[in-house]
Parts: C-alpha cells; sequence; structure tokens
C-alpha cells in the first residue's frame, strides 16, 4: 500500500471507529444470531485477485460491526467487562505500526525499557514494594501458567525442566474451589495432570479455608506426594470473593511453597488507597497477576505478572539458541522471552504508557470508585426488593443475586423449589439478555443459579444500571406471572402475585 493511499484509508478507518465508540448504543449488546449463519456470507475460498479497499471496509460495516458482542457497549454486564479506551486503542494502533517485536532488548530497545517503566508505574500504584518486578504477557491465564511454571521448576531443582516429571513425586498444587480454570489447566499443561490440583473448600462466604488448605497439604506429604504451590485469589470469577491471603501466606511460607495471588480482575482496585483491605499479605506472594485488560479500560489483551523472584522464571523459560544471542548480553539488559514460553512479544508498554498518562492514576481511580458506586446502589436496590436475593457479598463491583418470589421464602431448602428458582433465573436471564439492551452472564453458588452483574464499562453510566435492573424486575415479575417454560414444553410457576411496579430504582 503507497503512504498517500494508507493515510486517506487511515483516516477513513478512525472515522469508522470514532462512529463505533460514539453509536455503539445503537446496537443490541448481543447480536441475535444463530450459530454457523455467519460462515455463509463469506466466499468458500479467498480472493485470487485483489479487491478495492472501499468494498472491504463496507463488507466490514455490513457484515462484521454488526455481528460482535459489543464489548463496548454500556450495557455489557456480563464476565468481567474488557473496555477500550480511547488512549488504549491509540496505543494499539501505534504499536500495530511500529510492530516492534519486545523478545530482546535488540530487537526494540524502547520496548523492552518501556515495559520496565510501565509495571514500575504500576506496581507502585497498587502499593506492592520495589522487590516486584515483572512483565506483560496476552492472558491471566498465561501469566499464572509461566508463575507456576517456575514454581515447579524451583521446588524440583529443575529437574522439571531438564529431566521432566518422571523422577519426581506427584507434584500437587492447591486452590479453591472457586479459583479460576486458567489454574486448572496450568495444572494439565504442566503436566501435573487435573488431579494435581487440589480444591480447598471454601467457607459460606466463597473464601478458601486455611485448615482446609493445612490439612490438604499434609495428607498429601503423608502419602509421599509433594506439595508446591498454593494459588489465593483476590476476586473470584463467580462471586469475586476473596481468600484469606495473610493466612494462606503464612502456610506457604512455613511449609516452603511459592504462593501465586490471583487479583485478574480485583487487582485494579488496589490503586485506590480506601481499596487495600482485601489484599492484605499480598506482598508476601511470590508472584501475582492482574489484568489491565480486565478493569484498567486497555484494549484486550494485556496482563500483568509481578513476581519477586524473577530469577526463578528465567530458570523456567530461559533458552538462548545462537540466533538469539546479541552482542548485548553482557551488559545489563532483560530479554523478556526468557522470562516466558513464546518467542515474539507485543509492545504492550505502549498503550499502558499512552494510558497511564491520559488517564492519570486519579483517572483510572475516579472511575474504578465510579464503578463501586454502581454496585453499592445496585445492591442497595435489590436488598430492599423483597422478591430478590444477594447470593454473596459484594466486595468489589460484581453482584450476584436471583430473583426469588414471595410464594418461595422460607423453602429454599426444598429440592422442587430451587429447581424451579433456577429454572425462573435462567429464563430470566434469557429474557433479559433478548432485549438487546444489556448483557449479563450467570454462575452456581452453592448450586444455586447465580445472576451476575458486573460493572466496570467505561461508559457505563447510572442510568445503564437502572435500565438493567429495571429489565431484570420486570422480567421476574412477568416469569412468575405467567410461568416458565421449561425442557419439553413444561410450564412451571403460578399466577402469583407480585407487587407493582415500585417507582424508579
Ligand atoms: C480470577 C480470574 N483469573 C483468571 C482469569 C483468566 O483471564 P484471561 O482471560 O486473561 O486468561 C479470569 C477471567 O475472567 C479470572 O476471573
Amino acid at each position: 500500500m503507497e503512504p498517500e493511499a494508507f493515510r486517506s484509508a487511515a483516516h477513513e478507518v478512525v472515522d469508522l471507529m470514532a462512529d463505533y465508540l460514539a453509536g455503539v448504543e445503537r446496537y443490541p449488546v448481543l447480536p441475535d444470531l444463530e450459530p454457523g449463519t455467519l460462515r455463509g456470507r463469506f466466499p468458500a475460498s479467498a480472493p485470487e485477485q485483489p479487491e478495492p479497499l472501499a468494498r472491504i471496509l463496507s463488507d466490514y460495516s455490513a457484515q462484521v460491526e454488526p455481528n460482535v458482542t459489543h464489548w463496548q457497549h454500556p450495557g455489557f454486564f456480563a464476565y468481567f467487562p474488557t473496555t477500550g479506551s480511547g488512549p488504549g486503542i491509540l496505543g494499539e494502533m501505534l504499536m500495530a505500526t511500529l510492530v516492534a517485536n519486545a523478545m530482546l532488548w535488540r530487537t526494540s530497545p524502547i520496548a523492552t525499557e518501556l515495559e520496565e517503566v510501565t509495571v514500575g508505574w504500576l506496581r507502585q500504584a497498587i502499593g506492592l514494594p520495589e522487590d516486584f518486578e515483572g512483565l506483560y504477557t496476552d492472558t491471566a491465564s498465561t501469566s499464572s501458567l509461566i508463575a507456576l511454571g517456575a514454581a515447579r521448576g524451583a521446588a524440583t531443582g529443575w529437574t522439571a525442566t531438564t529431566r521432566g516429571l518422571a523422577e519426581q513425586p506427584a507434584l500437587r498444587l492447591y486452590a479453591s474451589d472457586e479459583a479460576h480454570s486458567s489454574i486448572e489447566k496450568a495444572a494439565m499443561t504442566l503436566g501435573l495432570g487435573r488431579d494435581g490440583l487440589r480444591r480447598v473448600a471454601v467457607n459460606d462466604r466463597f473464601e478458601m479455608q486455611p485448615a482446609q488448605l493445612q490439612a490438604a497439604i499434609d495428607a498429601d506429604r503423608a502419602a509421599g506426594e509433594q506439595p508446591f504451590a498454593v494459588v489465593a485469589t483476590i476476586g473470584t470469577t463467580g462471586s469475586t470473593s476473596v481468600d484469606p491471603v495473610g493466612q494462606i501466606a503464612r502456610i506457604c511460607r512455613q511449609e516452603k511453597l511459592w504462593l501465586h495471588v490471583d487479583a485478574a480482575y480485583a487487582g485494579a482496585t488496589a490503586i485506590l488507597p480506601e481499596m487495600r483491605a482485601p489484599f492484605a499479605g499480598w506482598e508476601q506472594a511470590d508472584s501475582i497477576v492482574i489484568n489491565p485488560h480486565k478493569w484498567l479500560f486497555t484494549p484486550l489483551d494485556c496482563s500483568l505478572l509481578l513476581s519477586r523472584r524473577m530469577e526463578d522464571l528465567r530458570a523456567a523459560f530461559s533458552l538462548v539458541p545462537e540466533y538469539l544471542r546479541t552482542l548485548d548480553r553482557d551488559r545489563p539488559v532483560r530479554d523478556f522471552n526468557e522470562y516466558t514460553p513464546q518467542l515474539g512479544r507485543r509492545f504492550r508498554a505502549l498503550k499502558m504508557w499512552f494510558l497511564l498518562r491520559y488517564f492519570g492514576l486519579e483517572g483510572l481511580r475516579r472511575r474504578i470508585r465510579f464503578h463501586l458506586e454502581l454496585a453499592a446502589a445496585l445492591c442497595g436496590w435489590i436488598d430492599a426488593e423483597q422478591e430478590a436475593e444477594r447470593l454473596a457479598p459484594t466486595p468489589f463491583s460484581t453482584v450476584c443475586f436471583r430473583w426469588r418470589p414471595r410464594r418461595f421464602a422460607g423453602r429454599e431448602t426444598e429440592a422442587a423449589a430451587s429447581a424451579e428458582l433456577d429454572d425462573l433465573n435462567q429464563a430470566l436471564l434469557e429474557r433479559v439478555n433478548r432485549s438487546g439492551e444489556v448483557f449479563l452472564s450467570h454462575t452456581r453458588l452453592s448450586g444455586r443459579f447465580t445472576l451476575r452483574v458486573a460493572i466496570g464499562n467505561l461508559r457505563t453510566e447510572r442510568r445503564h444500571v437502572e435500565r438493567a435492573w429495571a429489565l431484570i424486575r420486570e422480567a421476574g415479575r412477568t416469569l412468575d406471572r405467567e410461568g416458565v417454560t421449561v425442557g419439553e414444553g413444561v410450564t412451571i410457576g403460578e399466577g402469583a402475585t407480585t407487587s407493582g411496579a415500585e417507582g424508579p430504582p
């Protein structure tokens, strides 16, 4: 592409981007599609002849933009939100332009050094001591895999990285029942097998029970197995519960186990001085993961892995063939590929540098505080509603609850009532999501189908949360009145009388 053609096309693309962001609310958050309906709209093979850019852009507008799930929509309350902020997107554009591969210092000095600088800024902002250093990866799944790979290597005196695991006693990793599936995947990937991950029971607040952790470690040692690491989660995926990191750290110290803290979602709140309590003890961790692409308004992807044992990460993953041996190696440069399984690395520091400067820490704090306030408001509305109940504490901005019509009061332990409530809430979720105005997701807590509203999108205003709540109430009442059709057309529920609308939320 000639430079001038690129310039004018890029201007057009920027217009598309700005129009999309300004008008994202005109789309339903979830496109109304059946699986497989899109493939057929595209040719079966790649074009032999070049096509004009104008046609590609017009197909983009017709076929692509309307058919994504709109993560940038202010009504996106599912999973954990990921917002691409303006400065983050601008940083991404320049990253794509430079194609700077941050694998070696030599392959892009500024990419490596700006990574060191911005990782240091973030470390300070979340209040961790200077002995934590770190790097960016694509996802928390990769960050945890790397940390646990280092833990495995260190625990085996590095035989895991040389001779493999065949001569090792069975290695055991510990995380709560509520820990993210990425930890189990790490166990699968690192050769421990899924059984190598010991799931530790949680209490009624969904927090890991340290006594159960200690008991599991003792039992494994007695059986001749080798405990090597514990994952504590600050902000679990289902309920955002907080494991007691300080007590877990004490056990890890006594037992000489690597402590990895998964704060992929909630870690961003540590930039708020008043939100530090849930993080007490995390400074004793060996490694910590936080995802800027969850709640720091960074376009996917960016995960921050911090560790006070960078040399162990390096020992686990460093392999320097001749063609990567640069002449700088005798100087104090950091070649980040030596700390990760992959070689090529994106220049993620560029978008972090844009974003941290554009918002400033105070700007980021203000926005996160606003999300916490919105979540607190939603909790208040739910608590005031006799036909809804929260199913978990809300330490951050994700609210877990269900609709529970009055006729169920006191019947929660009856199996039939609890199945009916599950069906009702599943139908409610589907109905609310079909509105196109919001997208909520669900989880199961103590076996109960649980609705989740996760607030963290940069564009979400109070009116969006109010609207979500109005839709939920309306759907809850209508479904209870009309009955829910489940499975093979069986209708359950009764024409229960429900209170009418009680004014604004
Ligand atoms: C607590 C926690 N850890 C890890 C992950 C995985 O994140 P990623 O998609 O960046 O791998 C998630 C995703 O939601 C999460 O909630």
